[in-house]
């Protein structure tokens, strides 16, 4: 009892402290001087020490709270993150908002839009339960992102409690976390001092910053974020616009998008605010990539929906690519993971669209021939988002030229470079005996878009295969704990995460491990053609050419490719070592011949199942069903694990029927025969 009063000390001098930070990190205007702040600051740090039991993670203190995390969890996003359409010009940008009017039965020029500076950084999800900062997640796919609370809490300009009395039960905030161009400058100056590695753009480097595991990295980084919407609302508030939502999240404690504007969709309108954001851009603290143009009105914008990754109601008019000029100084061969030589440039460097270029990529031989090219020319080049910079043409002859030619062996392994007859590019012929090509195509295949093996980076598989313990992909499934918990960084516990990574990947599909394989001229896109086509792998590995060339879309040249990899005895080892390992997939001709029992059917999966989750997600989407990541009225079924937690207790309010683990796994016991195989 006699500690109330001093408690209620406490709790106002937090307060102070946040209503300080508000001014100074959000609206921009210190209300305190250094010194007044920092005897406060002491006085709170005295206090907590000595009542430690006091301290709440919204305490300012707590903004670089706890422990590095030693991996990313990943968080389900209550409702989907979308991405943005994009538009190059202005005829683009009046014909999406033409076409939605239409939809709306309106003119354009009556449709009411927002214009928001596009920040250039990460797309972030910060949810508060009952106005305390609860987790922060990653945009990932859209469904699922990574918890990034640790390093979102040290960002000042993030409330870690919302500023009201009367905070909604949940409130998903969406904006951007970017590094702003001072911090950045600043980042890249000590980069230099230090002799560390110097970050490309403030986009990287605020993506790389929130990707560290300690948050002691991230508070030194100078980080701010900038809401743009709202992803999941449980409150009392009705909104009728975007801009209502916006004005509420600055009552919040947010930070505002400097010169947000409303604005008529049209083309006089829409030209005049372009013009002025290109005028604004470089006067701003923060990089932009271009405008994003929304509809106010929030009725207009359900009646528009969404595309399957875009909503209809709101478009991003992207600046266009920005020129300079440089010397090109050298031309270095690299070695891709099937073989093909790509000559880069390696360029004097310059500053283009907020990025420093020092190399760009001539693509083949060809090219460099098309654009008349010889070392010690000036060039000029060109740079749009994050598109990889790219030489457009020469402006002006070198004094002394000297001609680009193609080394005769490869600058790895010294192998015989060959040209296939007909073919642009130059090949290295040492095969995966060449360390580029064998490393490169591990990389490849342990890559987000095909096996997806988290923690398995190409720095790790550099390593690893120079330690000799990884060879080729099918060695992947050998790998121990041990030996990457000996390397350098590595410890135990991040040892383990790899291993659980490699296991995790094992459920795959059949056009996703085809792709994977790195067969050359397959893409991803044919792999599918592929998989669709012959529906199980071993169709495709007895297949001819001639067999072959008869799906749709798949050329000679990719059907000879085709045939010689399979023929291959090196490939058909690892192909079946990899088999043995325990990758599997749903066979496409299961897909397609088990009676779609769930079609149209919305499923949700949560809490922790007896079975891996993506072998119950191939189960459900073989039967027809589509699987989403959080409940609502239209969800069919809720299959709910142990330690289920809050898609629970929604599927119960939303009266939504729910399937327990042990029943779920009983009756559909037979799918998983025939579904998931190897
Ligand atoms: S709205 C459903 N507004 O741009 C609409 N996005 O290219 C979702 N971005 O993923 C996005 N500034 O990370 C929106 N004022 C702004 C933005 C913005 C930057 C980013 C965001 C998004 C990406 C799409």
């Amino acid at each position: 009892m006699s500690n109330q009063p001093c408690k209620q000390h406490y709790e106002s001098l937090l307060a102070l402290l946040n209503r300080w930070d508000h001014a100074y990190y959000v609206l921009d205007n210190p209300e305190v001087s250094d010194a007044e702040y920092d005897a406060v600051w002491q006085e709170v740090c005295a206090l907590e020490a000595q009542h430690p039991a006091w301290v709440t993670p919204t305490s300012p203190t707590q903004r670089v709270g706890g422990k590095a995390i030693d991996s990313f969890q990943k968080i389900e996003h209550r409702l989907k993150m979308l991405s943005l359409a994009n538009a190059f010009s202005l005829s683009e940008t009046c014909q999406f908002f033409a076409r939605a009017a239409q939809e709306l039965d309106q003119i354009s020029a009556t449709l009411e839009l927002v214009s928001e500076p596009k920040l250039d950084g990460l797309a972030i999800s910060i949810a508060y339960q009952n106005g305390v900062l609860a987790y922060a997640v990653t945009r990932g796919d859209g469904e699922v992102g990574e918890d990034v609370t640790h390093n979102i809490k040290t960002i000042k300009s993030v409330p870690l409690r919302l500023l009201t009395s009367t905070p909604p039960e949940i409130i998903e905030v969406r904006g951007e976390v970017f590094m702003p161009k001072a911090a950045f400058a600043m980042l890249n100056a000590q980069a230099e001092d230090t002799a560390t590695r110097r970050f490309v753009n403030p986009r990287n480097a605020a993506a790389g910053t929130i990707r560290q595991m300690d948050p002691s990295i991230a508070a030194t980084r100078a980080l701010q974020f900038i809401p743009y919407g709202l992803g999941a609302y449980q409150g009392t508030k009705v909104f009728t616009k975007h801009s209502d939502i916006i004005a509420y999240l600055t009552t919040l404690g947010f930070k505002a998008n400097p010169y947000s504007q409303t604005l008529l969709a049209s083309l006089e309108a829409l030209t005049d605010n372009y013009h002025f954001m290109a005028e604004v851009r470089d006067s701003l603290p923060m990089e932009i990539d271009g405008i994003v143009y929304k509809i106010d009105d929030l009725a207009q914008q359900i009646t528009l929906g969404f595309n399957a990754r875009t909503p209809k109601w709101a478009v991003a008019r992207k600046f266009p690519a920005q020129l300079q000029h440089t010397r090109l100084d050298a031309v270095d061969f690299q070695v891709g993971r099937t073989g093909v030589i790509t000559p880069v440039a390696r360029l004097t460097p310059v500053f283009v669209a907020g990025v420093t270029v020092s190399s760009a990529s001539l693509h083949n031989m060809d090219e460099i021939e098309r654009l008349g090219v010889c070392l010690g020319d000036e060039v000029e080049i060109q740079r749009a988002g994050d598109v990889i910079p790219k030489i457009v043409r020469v402006v002006k002859h070198g004094q002394s030229r000297q001609l680009i030619c193609m080394p005769t062996h490869c600058p790895v392994c010294n192998a015989v470079i060959e040209r296939s007859a007909g073919q642009a590019a130059y090949r290295c012929s040492g095969g995966l005996r060449c360390a580029a090509q064998a490393v490169e195509h591990i990389i490849h295949y342990a890559s987000r878009k095909c096996m997806n093996i988290n923690h398995l980076g190409s720095k790790l598989v550099e390593t690893l295969h120079a330690q000799g313990v990884l060879s080729t992909i099918a060695d992947i499934y050998s790998l121990s704990v041990n030996d990457i918990a000996e390397l350098e960084g590595y410890g135990e516990k991040s040892a383990q995460n790899v291993i659980a990574a490699i296991n995790a990947s094992k459920a795959t599909r059949l056009a996703t491990f085809i792709s994977a394989l790195g067969i050359p001229e397959i893409g991803e896109e044919s792999a599918k053609t592929l998989a669709h086509y012959f529906k199980n792998l071993t169709a495709l590995r007895q297949a001819s050419a001639e067999d072959i060339l008869q799906v749709p879309d798949i050329g000679p040249i990719m059907a000879r490719h085709c045939v010689a990899f399979f023929a291959n005895a090196n490939n058909q080892t690892i192909i079946q070592l990899i088999l043995n390992a325990g990758v599997h997939w749903v066979d496409e001709a299961t897909e397609h011949s088990v009676e779609k029992i769930l079609a149209g059917q919305t499923w949700v999966i949560t809490g922790t199942l007896s079975r891996p989750r993506n072998d119950v997600k191939m189960v459900l989407e073989s039967l027809g069903a589509k699987v989403a990541g959080s409940v609502s009225k239209k969800t069919h079924c809720v299959l709910a694990g142990e330690d289920a937690g809050s898609k629970l207790a929604k599927a119960h309010e939303l009266a939504v029927s729910i399937i327990d683990d042990a029943t779920f796994m009983h009756e559909f016991d037979a799918f998983f025969n025939s579904a998931v195989k190897k």
